[in-house]
């Protein structure tokens, strides 16, 4: 075949992706191995029945057709109302961009700050997509580990470092995957005042606020509130965690009205818009908020009751793991090496988790536990977890 263009083959360069583990574990489940999968973060119960049944309505009544561009009119009035909850930030139709999910917005965000060879600083502990779509975008990106000692929040003198002349934006993600950490206040207007100061685009992928601030824990706090920063924060955002809407692909940028008045040309020349009957399901689940609550309850219980469980280990020491779907285990007083640790998970427990050296070098020593599955089977991943330590081979250092 003719060569593929650099852009694409580009995207994943090395070929290694860190997902190593959970496919291996994937495909040995699909073989008939009982294995508790933990490592993946997608939700382990359906769409919310109300919002499932405003689809087939949709259908039913005839909408198969195309829709305006950057989302039909009612779609974007509803998402507006949602950003302006979860920014703080009164937020019209025109401020938002109605995109196939939170990855789309993510990759028209990039696409629409970033020129080839501009500069881009991405806050690790990362979700894994975030090298490949500034990647895709031709932009050069520097990491800026967040340690586990400081909860996995970035300091603003080391983002402070890490600008260059050549810099145009910084992506950050609160709460956190794969961490669980949610910034706060002081973390984000350190953030802030750079970016003001330095004239940089905010990136902030809010995919996870609801899953934050239940019992007294630290709430979602949008950088897009802060003061000078709503004319450069792009936020990221989906029904997918929230609504539990994963396989819908619905998400949004909300940003200034010129910014995403441009950025329609992206979803003229990619998708030409959103899915007609599924952009009908999204504006009832957004209009009232099907399983919101629910869904944020539930993992706010699964984090409670399986950080129980891990407390009380000596070898152990939980890091971030306030919001979001996922927590985070410091594993270095058992292994340093987390692949080796969660290879050795697998083969001898049947667990599978997410190695954290997978979503950068902060999270080295650490695993990512996904609560995408009920609680029992989360506490019978720590009796088994436990009962792995107790026993972990303890490796001959030369
Ligand atoms: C931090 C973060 N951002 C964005 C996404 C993309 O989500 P979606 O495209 O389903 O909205 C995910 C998905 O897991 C995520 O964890």
């Amino acid at each position: 075949m003719p060569s593929p263009s650099s852009r694409i083959s580009g995207i994943s360069p090395s070929g290694k992706d860190g997902w190593e583990v959970h496919f291996a574990a994937y495909k040995r489940q699909a073989a008939g191995e009982d294995i508790l999968m933990l490592s993946v973060g997608d939700h382990d119960f359906p769409t919310p029945s109300a919002t499932v049944e405003a689809c087939v309505k949709a259908l039913r009544e005839g909408h198969h057709h195309y829709t305006p561009l950057p989302g039909l009119p009612r779609l974007r009035q509803a998402i507006a109302r949602l950003s302006t909850e979860s920014t703080g930030v009164e937020t019209t139709a025109s401020e938002i961009l109605a995109m196939s999910g939170g990855q789309s917005a993510l990759f028209a965000a990039a696409h629409g700050v970033l020129d080839p060879g501009d500069h881009a600083v991405v806050v690790a502990p990362y979700y894994a997509t975030y090298p490949g779509t500034f990647r895709s975008a031709g932009a050069a990106f520097t990491i800026l580990e967040a340690s586990a000692e400081d909860g996995f929040e970035p300091r603003a003198q080391a983002l402070e470092q890490a600008v260059r002349p050549n810099t145009r934006a910084v992506l950050i993600n609160t709460p956190n995957n794969p961490t669980g950490a949610v910034y706060s206040r002081e973390t984000l207007e350190g953030i802030a005042e750079i970016c003001c100061r330095h004239d940089l685009w905010l990136l902030s992928d809010e995919v996870y606020w609801t899953h934050c601030g239940m019992d007294g824990g630290r709430k979602h706090i949008s950088p897009r509130g802060l003061p000078g920063m709503k004319e450069r924060t792009l936020v990221i955002n989906s029904l997918s965690k929230s609504h539990g809407m994963t396989g819908w692909r619905i998400g949004w940028l909300t940003g200034p009205a010129d910014f995403i008045r441009l950025l329609i040309n992206l979803n003229l020349v990619s998708t030409y818009g959103l899915n007609d009957f599924v952009s009908h399901a999204a504006i009832a689940a957004l209009e009232n908020g099907y399983g919101v609550t629910e869904i944020a309850a539930v993992y706010n219980a699964r984090r409670t009751a399986f950080l129980k469980e891990m407390r009380g280990l000596n070898e152990i020491v939980v890091r971030g793991s306030e919001g979001g779907m996922y927590v985070m285990l410091d594993i270095r007083a058992v292994d340093p090496d987390c692949e080796r640790f969660a290879w050795r998970l697998l083969d001898t427990e049947k667990v599978a988790v997410m190695p954290g050296a997978s979503f950068g070098e902060a999270a080295a020593g650490h695993l990512r536990i996904s609560l995408c599955q009920p609680e029992d089977k989360l506490r019978d991943a720590a009796a088994r977890l436990r009962r792995f330590i107790a026993t972990y081979p303890v490796e001959k250092t030369a």
